[in-house]
């Protein structure tokens, strides 16, 4: 199990010490969210934070673009030390999916596909093959501290018998109100990388990554 301590949640005051407990708690990934006011009602972070980010920890920089273009987006992080770029499917017209997908990939990053609570599912099975994870969003993406959508782990367990079906061993990672009791929910499930923003940050950061991991 893969825990992506999201740093949205993170207290900006405390930075330097709260990256020291995250990179000795265990977690493998670093969750970044990117949004752009106008795909979510909220802006968060530039690449130059992301670059910060980077000379704070070695951990594997996961970056979740909640944006209108992520093509032109990914093209500010993609240089600034992302090793995923995972982006919305609700962003990006049909035919220019795989095209997106390829073009990460050609950049040297792992590629990710998003998507939202009431998105249904069905759209994402025609790019089963090309991403590297799916990523099923828990909450509507925009704010931390959200209340998990219970209808979350039928949609994990649906996709992870697609996959199975294919062969593959994608990853499914799940963003948005997951603690101790959601995690085991999503777990059964068939997810393999865990998001958390609030729950991690708002205590003993070690402690909570154990609880997950
Ligand atoms: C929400 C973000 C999440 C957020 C999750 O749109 O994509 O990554 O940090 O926060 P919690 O874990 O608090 O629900
Ligand atoms: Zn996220």
């Amino acid at each position: 199990m893969i825990v992506a301590p999201s740093v949205l949640s993170l207290d900006y005051s405390r930075m330097n010490e709260q990256m020291q407990e995250v990179n000795a708690s265990g977690a493998q990934w670093l969750h970044f969210d990117v949004m752009d006011g106008h795909f979510v009602p909220n802006l968060t972070f530039g690449p130059d934070i992301l670059k910060g980010f980077c000379k704070l920890s070695s951990l594997f920089m996961d970056v979740h673009l909640m944006v209108d273009d992520p093509r032109k987006v990914c093209d500010f992080f993609l240089p600034a030390g992302a090793d995923m770029i995972t982006f919305h499917i609700e962003a990006v017209e049909p035919e220019k999916i795989r095209e997106l997908a390829e073009y990460l990939h050609s950049k040297g990053v792992q590629a990710g596909l998003a998507i939202k609570p009431n998105t249904p599912l069905e759209l994402l099975k025609p790019y089963l093959h090309d991403f590297d994870m799916f990523l099923i969003m828990c909450v509507e993406p925009g704010f931390g501290g959200q209340a998990f959508n219970e209808g979350a782990p039928e949609r994990i367990s649906t996709l992870r018998s697609w996959l199975n079906e294919e062969g593959l061993d994608t990853h499914i990672e799940v963003d948005g109100g997951i603690n101790a009791e959601t995690a085991v929910k999503v777990k059964e499930a068939g997810a393999d990388v865990l998001v958390a923003g609030s729950y991690i940050f708002k205590d003993d950061i070690r402690k909570a990554v154990k609880s997950l991991g």
